[in-house]
């Protein structure tokens, strides 16, 4: 299927994450989104949600007036019946973070949906491959993680399950770039896939800075904002995004599915400065020694 024959999104929840994936289908204007929901309750939530960020973010700055913002809502069908959202041409998952809960919906969504439906997760985490492995069609099945929020977020990342086909997952990356963001592409399993997995390395060092008392943690923000230009530094976004209680538990998690990796020095550096791409100075790094060298291996 390419992207022109999608006709119609579902979305599947209307928390946080579900509420404005929906509204950034609608907002490109040409298709009708279902979105889904346990109860009439939480779907008149879902639309309120949607209403706050379009004044909060879009009214008030004058990017879409009051007209444009009803428009962009009364294309958002509220259901609670699941074989509704699963009459879509692409579906968008985004409920609790339980692995049987998400598990339970694939398998419903799966039975109900067309056969050339794709089915994707919002998942922040859990295996893509587990998830798929509730379906009879894995190779239709893929991850598609919005960042929050994703009504100003462009960062979309599009994950491969181990049987998702190279076809689905160029169907999310279109679909993402039509929805206005701007898709990387995880190209195989990988726990916190690209973003949240390379931020946790450094979330860690910094948070092991602070316990042996080397630096406090607004200096150690400061060096990550002053010495390379981020934003905000590792500690002070975790604090803003209540990342310290998922912390602990995907710790667990990570060390389970990724292993211990300290007291080791990451295998691609050692290759890559001995093959003499050690960067810096004006010499080729880890974009050359990618391209030449280890993309071809
Ligand atoms: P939320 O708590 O705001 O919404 C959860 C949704 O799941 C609600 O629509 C709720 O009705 C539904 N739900 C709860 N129990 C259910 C059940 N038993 N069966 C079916 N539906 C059920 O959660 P949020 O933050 O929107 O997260 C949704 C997904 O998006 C999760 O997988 C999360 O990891 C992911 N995500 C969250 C981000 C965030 O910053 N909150 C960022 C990126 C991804």
């Amino acid at each position: 299927m390419g992207i022109e024959q999608i006709k119609k999104i579902g979305v599947v929840g209307s928390g946080l994450m579900g509420a404005q994936i929906a509204e950034v289908a609608s907002r490109v204007g040409e298709y009708p989104v279902t979105m889904w929901d346990m109860s009439d309750e939480l779907l008149q939530k879902g639309h309120e949600a949607i209403r706050n960020t379009h004044k909060r973010f879009f009214i008030e700055k004058g990017k879409l007036t009051a007209q444009q913002s009803e428009e962009i809502i009364a294309r958002i069908k509220g259901t609670t019946d699941m074989a509704e959202v699963a009459a879509s041409d692409f579906i968008i998952e985004a409920i609790v973070e339980r692995m049987p809960i998400k598990q339970k919906v694939f398998k419903q969504l799966d039975e109900l949906a067309p056969a050339h439906t794709c089915l994707s997760t919002n998942t922040s985490y859990l295996n893509v491959s587990d998830i798929a492995s509730a379906t009879q069609r894995p190779d239709r099945v893929v991850g598609t993680h919005f960042f929050n929020p994703p009504a100003m977020m462009k960062l979309l990342e599009v994950i491969r399950g181990t049987l998702t086909s190279e076809a689905t997952a160029q169907l999310a990356v279109e679909l993402g770039i039509k929805l206005g963001k701007e898709p990387v592409l995880c190209k195989d399993v990988s726990y916190g896939f690209i973003a949240n997995r390379t931020f946790r390395a450094m979330r860690n060092e910094a948070v092991r800075l602070v316990w042996e008392r080397v630096a406090t943690p607004r200096d150690i923000d400061k060096a990550m904002k002053l010495g390379f230009n981020h934003p905000m530094g590792p500690l002070e976004l975790s604090d803003m995004t209540g990342g310290w209680g998922i912390a602990v538990s995907s710790e667990e998690d990570a060390i389970r599915e990724l292993g211990p990796v300290e007291g080791r020095v990451p295998q691609l550096i050692k290759v890559m400065v001995r093959a003499g791409y050690p960067g810096g100075r004006g010499k080729k790094g880890m974009y050359a020694f990618y391209d030449e060298v280890f993309s071809k291996w």
